[in-house]
């Protein structure tokens, strides 16, 4: 079984490259940028769902000081902000230099997202979860990722 913090960065691997080949494709490949948006949508749907209902919640209870609750705070509030991009991006022209230009903006508030829980979170809640508890969670990111899909 992969540790949960491995299977929560093998999502940020995959958004950001279906972000980097957005950004690189032609305004002519609709359908390219069609996949590869629903793609980015998709993955970060039920990446945000699983950290917001059982990753972030498991965190915070492990580590009460004031610090863990001021990043999930943060961290919520980003997803927050990704995902009206996403609502935005979702009902613009795919073809426009508009819509590429959104997706830049989405990629930099991503990496800064994913910056501070790579960098910060995942460390500490390393320290601060078991190992049983980080297991469980994994099982129930698979589980909740085989229903999606
Ligand atoms: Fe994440
Ligand atoms: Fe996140």
């Amino acid at each position: 079984m992969p540790q949960i913090y491995d299977m929560l960065q093998k999502d940020h691997e995959t958004v950001r490259t279906a972000l980097d080949r957005l950004i690189a494709s032609g305004n002519g490949a609709k359908k390219t940028r069609e996949d590869l948006f629903d793609k980015v949508k998709t993955e970060l749907e039920i990446h945000t769902k699983f950290e917001e209902e059982v990753f972030y919640p498991t965190f915070r209870a492990d580590k009460k000081d004031k610090e863990a609750k001021e990043e999930v705070k943060d961290a919520l509030g980003e997803h927050k902000d990704a995902k009206q991009m996403l609502a935005k991006l979702e009902k613009m022209d795919k073809t426009s230099d508009e819509f590429i230009e959104m997706v830049k903006e989405l990629k930099a508030s991503l990496e800064h997202h994913i910056h501070d829980e790579e960098d910060e979170m995942f460390p500490q809640a390393r320290e601060a979860v078991s190992d049983e508890e980080s297991e469980e969670m994994a099982k129930k990111y698979a589980d909740m990722k085989k229903k999606a899909h």
